[in-house]
């Protein structure tokens, strides 16, 4: 028999979720959802913007979309425009919820905490603080206004992503069909061993997924039971208009896909709880 050109790999261990049923109806508790890799341009950002437009605006969650990254996409994709003071980071020395940073959105529910150029530094602040646990605390207090945060992450493995995996209930990990996607997932779960001694699980999310290729095509095949959101215009439109799929184009296969990672989303938070 030919041996089957593996694209992505499969991890054994629970952290995986790989099986996916429909999701309950969500309970009041708070959680905080990281999307994160190592690496850049796999669609971190357009991810983490149009779950936080799921949780609002499907489930009703008041959310917080947190862009820890210095590109400041998320604010991005909701239109606002970059700060010019550099404050982002003063929340980590002061461990203070940070309200006056916090921006309201278009969408009911759904407010953004931007990020500025002091975010550049936030690796060597929170390593100066010495804290393991800063972010982990500064969203537990979040944790009080909003029922789901959202962290849109930057592409490192430092003490910014080690925090990360601290503060987070659930890591969704997004993977374009590649060899180098697959090495990213291979780092982010040994990260994530290394630095939390309760694993926080991780949904692999097959991103920017185009069926007219081989390679896409094959991974979708290894991997079926985990979503995916495809490669799209439409997802593109999101960085145009500033607005996320569900509200520019609510019909689309595209939107539909979001929502579908948000029940799995959803269900795995509840599956955890229970
Ligand atoms: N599913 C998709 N279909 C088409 N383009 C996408 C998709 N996801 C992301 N992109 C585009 O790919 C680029 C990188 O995406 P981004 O979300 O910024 O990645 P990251 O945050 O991982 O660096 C952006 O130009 C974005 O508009
Ligand atoms: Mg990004």
């Amino acid at each position: 028999m030919a041996k089957r050109d593996r694209t992505l790999p499969r991890i054994a261990g629970s952290v995986i979720a790989n099986r996916l049923r429909a999701a309950p109806t969500p309970g009041p508790t708070a959680a905080t959802i990281a999307v994160y890799s190592v690496k850049g341009g796999v669609g971190k950002t357009t991810i983490a913007a149009n779950l936080a437009w799921c949780a609002a605006e499907l489930s009703g969650h008041r959310t917080l979309l947190w862009d820890l990254d210095a590109a400041g996409g998320s604010g991005f994709l909701y239109g606002l425009e970059p700060h010019a003071s550099r404050q982002a980071t003063d929340m980590f020395s002061r461990e203070e919820a940070p309200d006056k940073l916090i921006r309201r959105t278009d969408f009911e529910g759904l407010d953004i905490l931007p990020a500025d150029e002091s975010i550049r530094t936030i690796d060597a602040t929170l390593t100066a603080i010495g804290k393991r646990k800063r972010l982990a605390r500064l969203a537990e207090s979040l944790g009080q206004q909003y029922q789901r945060i959202v962290l849109d992450c930057p592409p490192v493995m430092n003490e910014l992503s080690a925090q990360v995996v601290r503060a987070a209930d659930l890591i969704i990990v997004p993977l374009p069909p590649s060899p180098l996607s697959a090495r990213a997932l291979e780092l982010v779960v040994r990260e994530v061993a290394d630095h939390s001694k309760r694993h926080p699980p991780i949904l692999p999310v097959l991103s920017m997924l185009d069926m007219r290729r081989a390679l896409h095509k094959a991974a979708r095949e290894e991997n079926p039971a985990w979503p995916m959101i495809p490669y799209a215009s439409v997802v593109e439109q999101c960085a145009v208009q500033q607005r996320p799929v569900g509200a520019i184009a609510p019909q689309s296969p595209s939107a539909q896909r979001f929502i579908s990672l948000w029940k799995a989303i959803e269900h795995k938070l509840a599956e955890r709880r229970s």
